[in-house]
């Protein structure tokens, strides 16, 4: 396992490198630039530099929604879903039957989403549908709609929140969460070096959440997951 990890290293820093060369930079919190870096990226230099964030997204989101979903299917949003690697992993770990729906604000992303086997842990072909759109900004269904108030039963977000926003830019979804989660429903989100796990516990806490518990893919790891229940 060791080895395949410094590959999965290996490889992002490789590509990061190529795109710093071709002056695409995603690291930032600045809306415009983080769009038009996701959009310089083909689907193979993505997969390079999100390989770490795949990896850790099977080590992470399973254990945090084990156990705290109704016993049926559910409806999920996936915030950030890029070409749908988190998507898998909410497909293999969430109740069969369930809606998964994956918002992307890359186009060319999203593109490549239906290259994927969405499958869960059952073995059965799960329910996906994705969505252009940026993560704060009012969420939408398949139809193009407006979700309706307290409808979503999970929100998780791996690799966006704590990478790309920052306590003033994520207040827009935090009202977005506020608004769709249902009443014992979950949020399941990032931190990270944009936004550290103290801020995201505080801001959400401050919108009603509670905190259940932290996720790393290990135990050093400077990014992970917060899971928040809606108290109902
Ligand atoms: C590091 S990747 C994570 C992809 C996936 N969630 C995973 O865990 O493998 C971050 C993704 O978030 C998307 N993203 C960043 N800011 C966004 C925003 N404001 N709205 C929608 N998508 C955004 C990027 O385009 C990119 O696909």
């Amino acid at each position: 396992m060791a080895r395949n990890v410094l590959a999965v290293c290996w490889r992002q820093w490789r590509a990061e490198r190529a795109l710093d060369r071709r002056g695409v930079h995603f690291r930032s919190t600045v809306p415009a630039a983080v769009a038009a870096a996701y959009a310089a990226m083909s689907a193979a230099e993505f997969e390079a530099i999100n390989g770490p964030q795949a990896w850790a997204n099977w080590r992470t989101i399973p254990r945090a929604v084990r156990g705290r979903l109704p016993d049926r299917p559910c409806r999920v949003i996936d915030l950030g879903c890029g070409t749908g690697t988190s998507t898998q992993v909410l497909a293999y770990a969430t109740p069969p039957g369930s809606l998964i729906v994956g918002y992307e604000q890359s186009a060319q992303l999203l593109a490549h989403t239906g290259r994927r086997e969405y499958v869960h842990r059952g073995g059965h072909p799960a329910n996906i549908r994705f969505v252009c759109q940026g993560v704060t900004e009012p969420f939408r269904g398949p139809d193009g709609g407006r979700l309706a108030n307290g409808s979503v039963d999970l929100v998780s977000a791996s690799g966006v929140v704590g990478h790309h926003l920052n306590t003033g830019t994520i207040r827009p979804l935090v009202g977005e969460l506020r608004r769709v989660v249902i009443p014992g429903g979950l949020a399941l989100l990032d931190y990270g070096p944009t936004l550290p796990a103290a801020a995201l516990v505080s801001l959400l806490g401050a919108a009603g959440f509670l905190p259940l518990g932290h996720y790393r893919s290990w135990p050093l790891a400077r990014s992970g997951q917060v899971a928040f229940r809606r108290p109902g």
